[in-house]
């Protein structure tokens, strides 16, 4: 950073899920802290995130969270230019926590409120590193809650390209391990799992839906047909073979992923293709879209976030809020929670 370069201290809160988050960002690029304590272990034991539960935790947790990130960014609450809030989309009742707790501390300290969409945040780890991305870029945001293809023909304008009709594909892997009985969040054990078996043992079924929706996705289907393999097996009294099992469904939604996010990048011209949300750290997508996108579209570099950036945090929270920050786009105090916010609506509805 030049010497003459103004430092924007933005503190991201994030508390969409079930993880409660507060970081502080310099610039929307360096990390100077970022906390995240998750609720992982408590939702475990369901399958899957107890709303009311998420809620109440974040409650528990936040304020402790806020001085700790302070504390260990080293500085104090007057330093900062803006607070940037996670307002949507989500759980209603956890995102409230996020959201109330920005406003009374952006109206205690006299700060600008920056309101943030979870979704489009995703995207913004990836500035975290460091290297600037050459645009127009395309996205693709995969996580627990959501799945879209976004095209940014400039900074901060995204556009929606597609989205998942169903389940999202973070979805689909938890379910999917839930169904196998092998815990939660599944895409991570899915993911190890994978590793040892055959991606072409059992075929299952891959949706590309028609040309008008070319880059929209459905995973309902594969997770249905991963059931009832499963189902069917159990009736006969076949074993299961688990590793064959979670590579060929893992292969079959890595590969509409792949193959959708590199028709859009061709038809769009992009010259950089990015990956986001927790989806983005299994190891098949990182791997198979760099292949694919060098055979496809030679030269067109893949970045995506390192893992711990993929899954939810506040600093892809803080970092989307800079260019925000820049415009002056703030929001104001009456700012509500939006829990079905969609991506590439434009500007925060502040
Ligand atoms: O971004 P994130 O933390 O939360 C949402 O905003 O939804 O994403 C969590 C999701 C979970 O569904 C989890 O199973 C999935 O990301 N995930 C993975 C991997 N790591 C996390 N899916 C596939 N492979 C992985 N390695
Ligand atoms: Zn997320």
């Amino acid at each position: 950073m030049k010497s003459d370069e103004k430092r924007i201290l933005i503190m991201g809160i994030e508390s969409s899920c079930d993880e409660t988050a507060v970081a502080v960002v310099v610039n929307g690029s360096r990390i100077l802290s970022n906390l995240v304590a998750s609720q992982v272990d408590i939702h475990a034991r369901y399958g899957g995130v107890v709303p009311e539960i998420a809620s109440r935790r974040h409650l528990e947790l936040i304020n402790q969270l806020i001085d700790d990130a302070l504390r260990s960014a080293r500085v104090n609450l007057h330093e900062l230019q803006a607070l940037a809030v996670s307002y949507g989309p989500g759980l209603v009742g956890a995102l409230l926590v996020g959201v109330a707790t920005a406003k009374a501390l952006a109206y205690a300290a006299r700060l600008p409120l920056v309101a943030v969409n979870h979704i489009e945040a995703h995207f913004y780890a990836n500035m975290l590193t460091g290297t600037p991305v050459a645009y127009p870029l395309v996205v693709l945001i995969a996580s627990g809650g959501h799945t879209e293809l976004l095209l940014y023909r400039r900074p901060a304008e995204p556009e929606l390209l597609g989205q998942t009709r169903d389940d999202a594909a973070g979805e689909v892997f938890d379910k999917v391990a839930r169904a196998l009985k092998l815990g939660y969040p599944g895409g991570p054990l899915i993911d190890r799992l994978a590793k040892s078996g055959n991606p072409e043992a059992i075929a299952f079924p891959r949706a590309y839906l028609d040309e008008a929706s070319r880059y929209d996705f459905s995973f309902s289907g594969l997770k249905s047909a991963v059931i009832n393999y499963l189902h069917h097996r159990q009736q006969k009294g076949e074993p299961v073979n688990l590793p064959d099992l979670t590579a060929s469904f893992q292969a079959a939604v890595i590969e509409v992923l792949v193959e959708k996010t590199i028709c859009a990048a061709r038809d769009h011209g992009a010259a950089t293709v990015l990956l986001a949300g927790g989806v983005a750290a299994n190891s098949l997508l990182r791997r198979n879209m760099g292949e694919r996108l060098a055979q496809e579209l030679p030269g067109t570099p893949l970045r995506f976030p390192p893992r711990e950036l993929c899954t939810d945090n506040a600093a892809m929270i803080a970092a989307a809020a800079y260019p925000l920050y820049q415009a002056g786009r703030f929001a104001s105090l009456d700012l509500n929670a939006v829990p079905g916010l969609t991506a590439g609506s434009g500007a925060a509805k502040t």
